[in-house]
């Protein structure tokens, strides 16, 4: 068992973990970041599948996150636009599709007034409330004892205005049904990108990629720590004292002054923590969940809908594939078409076999981009659910009238020991821009401790 003897041990090298061991490693501590996978990135993986470089896991950058654009250029990494030009398509519950240009569904005029009086009443709520402390708010426990399509039912007897407007929080943000969450986390989820305005423009969210992929900013971060990064090495326990703790992992132990829990808050309790967390600690954990998504690649040799005039960008809340986007690599030939297939409906698509599940997937695709859809090169299906060190995707949330209950202690140091990840963020909650925001809290929270 090698045993070593860092200032900080830093558990998980995903985006944040590592933005938070290099910071404190550039201001002279000693470091160990211990990762329990043999790669590191977590939730960024960027992977060759038959071929075609696909992003398994996270790859959008928007505009208004500054700590992941920072971070890109410190890495001297590049971005390029999605593909966007030419129509969107809408699929209504009927199946009628309709192409559209904007941001707002092609419906009914009432229907399209309903939505855009719904996106003012959130902008207003979300801009009053704000990502930072929305426990704090004096409407708080109101908000988070409602779910998210109640709130939405009080609000309209619209239904298709209200089956758009749930979906833009429920299947394409948090990945779970919407009455499983309140309307105050459907708030912190808006807040945390901008406003619900961001979360409804695509070209907003969905703005950019990197060149050659997302994964590299944790890989160019973990080069630099070089052998301060331990691969195959899942933490198990935590033993911790007022100024110190020790880490014992597989093959090995580091004692430090500080810790970074740099994982998901769902996976805490893999840890065994000596002596245990606090009570308080040891209940919000149980309130806090990962969704689920399945995140589709589908190649083909060329980006055909284009020659149709298509954008590629589709949404339905009413298909399988919930929404999907041109998905082509930077200056590659081929065209990729990415879909997202969300919580019911994949646990659904995941209880046939695998042949079927393609068949149901790449039929919905053709719905909206016609039958070539039907025969990509490439067809691979990303599954966080299956992954032991994540569990889920995209992110955790709290259940129903845990955030207005616990929020407050959600980022609050246990003795030595810190909490960093991209589900505990406020600007940047449930994103890469999130992990990278608390990395740099944590570390300065640590470093600020020493002085
Ligand atoms: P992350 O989960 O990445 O890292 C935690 C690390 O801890 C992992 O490497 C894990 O193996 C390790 N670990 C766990 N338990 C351990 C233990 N006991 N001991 C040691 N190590 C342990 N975001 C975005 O900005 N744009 C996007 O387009 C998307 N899209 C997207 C798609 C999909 C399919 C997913 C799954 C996610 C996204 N996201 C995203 C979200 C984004 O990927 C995510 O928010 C961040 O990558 C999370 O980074 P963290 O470092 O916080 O956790």
């Amino acid at each position: 068992m090698t045993e070593l003897q860092r200032d900080v041990v830093i558990i998980g090298a995903g985006a944040s973990g590592l933005t938070a061991a290099t910071r404190l490693w550039d201001a002279g501590l000693s470091v160990a970041v211990l990762e329990a996978r043999d790669r590191v990135g977590g939730r960024l993986w960027t992977n060759d599948i038959e071929g075609a470089t696909l992003e398994i896991g996270g790859q959008w950058v928007s505009p208004d996150q500054d700590a992941l654009i920072e971070t890109l250029a410190d890495l001297g990494l590049d971005t390029y636009s999605r593909y966007r030009e030419g129509d969107s398509v809408y699929i209504n519950a009927e199946g009628t599709l309709t192409r559209f240009t904007g941001e707002i569904f092609p419906v009914e005029a009432s229907t399209q007034r309903e939505m855009e009086r719904l996106i003012d009443v959130l902008d207003e709520l979300v801009a009053e409330i704000g990502p930072r402390e929305p426990w704090a708010h004096p409407r708080a426990e109101e908000l988070d004892s409602v779910t998210w399509i109640e709130w939405l039912e009080g609000q309209t007897d619209d239904v298709e205005a209200r089956d758009n407007i749930a979906l833009f929080i429920a299947d394409a943000m948090i990945t779970k049904p919407a009455h499983a969450f309140s309307a105050l986390q459907a708030i912190l989820m808006a807040a945390s990108a901008g406003s619900f305005s961001n979360l409804v423009d695509a070209d907003f969210i969905l703005d950019k990629r990197v060149i050659g992929g997302l994964q590299q900013v944790p890989l160019l971060l973990a080069d630099k720590l070089g052998d301060d990064v331990f691969l195959s090495q899942p933490v198990r326990r935590l033993e911790y004292t007022a100024g110190s703790v020790r880490a014992v992992a597989d093959g090995m132990t580091v004692s430090a002054r500080h810790a970074i829990v740099a994982v998901p808050p769902n996976l805490y309790s893999r840890i065994d923590f000596q002596p245990p967390l606090p009570r308080r600690q040891q209940q919000m954990h149980q309130h806090l969940s990962l969704g689920f998504v399945i995140k589709v690649h589908a190649v083909y040799e060329t980006p055909f809908w284009r020659n149709a005039g298509l954008s590629g960008t589709s949404f339905s809340p009413y298909e399988i594939v919930h929404e999907a986007y041109d998905n082509s690599n930077y200056e590659d030939p081929r065209g990729t078409l990415v879909g997202f297939v969300s919580d019911r409906k994949a646990d659904h698509l995941f209880s046939l076999p695998a042949e079927e599940r393609k068949r149901i997937i790449l039929t919905s695709l053709s719905h909206y981009y016609g039958e070539e859809a039907l025969s990509p090169v490439v067809y691979y299906e990303s599954d966080w659910g299956s992954e032991e060190w994540t569990r889920g995707a995209y992110a955790a949330s709290f259940d129903m009238g845990g955030l207005h209950r616990y929020g407050a202690d959600l980022r609050t140091p246990v003795g030595p020991i810190h909490w960093s990840c991209s589900d505990l963020a406020a600007e940047g909650y449930q994103h890469v821009d999130g992990a990278i925001r608390m990395g740099r809290e944590t570390a300065d929270a640590i470093l600020s401790d020493r002085t």
